[in-house]
């Protein structure tokens, strides 16, 4: 049996609103408790953990994103990677006519699976093929978002509950791209709107954060639809503001590992001619409150 020895690597934040890279790591080590203890502090401290120089096998991922909880299986079964279905395939290439990954993943700012009654902790994108140019991922701090929210709207909304649903902006993105098939009976069923707090807190840090998102969020419950309307782009255009978003420009072989409950995030895209391929793990979190 191979024992964990503690790593070599440094923890470098960003210059920015969030984010951290990590710097000497090598995942295809095994990792002792006492490095997983400071990769989960960084985690908390700066919902961005950037895990460099990461030449690892999507078994080597899976097994990694299991530390921090069990895993979700996104509902697109259709872009599983063969053999390991708890990897969802991030991509803009299509081959033989067929796409071989969700290529507008992330097109609008989300939380992921924030639909779901427990949505995600975090979720782990590792670059497999990059872009010459394009194929950023932006990230929004959430706890400043809240914290800078006008005391009056922080009142008004405090205890307020909203409806996130997958299919919020399904047929939009369908008649768009080649990416979004028609939902069977069962998917559907797995993918019941939710409601969820319009400020959550994190369950480990104990911060606040606000949770809607222009992609999932549909209105506001107990609210007139064009009070609940207003009321939700004044939110969603709070949230994203520069002063709350670090942009990612990736390097080759970046495992990048966001905090769910923290922050919303953003593809900026790519452009069509250029191949990108991400693999994406999602960890199971708790029920928002
Ligand atoms: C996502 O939203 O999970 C994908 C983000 C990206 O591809 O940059």
């Amino acid at each position: 049996m191979t024992t964990a020895t503690l790593q070599d690597f440094e923890i470098r934040p960003f210059d920015a609103a969030l984010g951290a890279e990590v710097i000497g790591l090598d995942l295809n080590q095994p990792l002792s408790a006492a490095d997983f203890q400071r990769l989960h502090r960084a985690h908390l401290d700066h919902h961005v953990v950037v895990f460099r120089d990461q030449r690892i096998t999507p078994a080597q991922q899976i097994d990694f994103s299991r530390r921090f909880g069990p895993l979700q299986i996104h509902v697109l079964h259709q872009f599983q990677l063969p053999g390991h279905p708890e990897i969802l395939i991030v991509s803009n290439v299509v081959e033989d006519g067929k796409p071989i990954g969700l290529g507008d993943a992330g097109h609008f700012w989300h939380s992921d699976l924030s639909y779901k009654e427990k949505p995600s902790l975090g979720s782990l994108l590792h670059a497999r093929e990059l872009p010459e140019e394009g194929g950023d991922t932006l990230f929004a701090n959430m706890h400043t978002a809240w914290d800078a929210l006008p005391a009056d709207l922080q009142r008004r909304v405090e205890g307020l509950q909203a409806e996130h649903t997958y299919l919020a902006r399904y047929a939009e993105l369908q008649a768009r791209s080649p990416w979004r098939p028609n939902l069977s009976p069962e998917q559907i069923a797995q993918v019941k709107p939710v409601l969820q707090p319009v400020v959550r807190t994190h369950p480990e840090t104990g911060r606040k954060a606000l949770f809607v998102s222009e992609h999932f969020t549909t209105r506001i419950a107990g609210l007139p639809e064009d009070e609940s309307r207003a009321l939700l782009d004044e939110l969603f255009a709070h949230s994203v503001k520069p002063a709350h978003v670090y942009r990612h420009p990736w390097q080759p072989n970046d495992l990048v590992f966001w905090d769910n409950r923290s922050l919303l995030h953003l593809a900026a895209g790519t452009p069509d001619h250029l191949r990108r391929v991400m693999y994406r793990t999602t960890i199971e979190g708790d029920t928002p409150f």
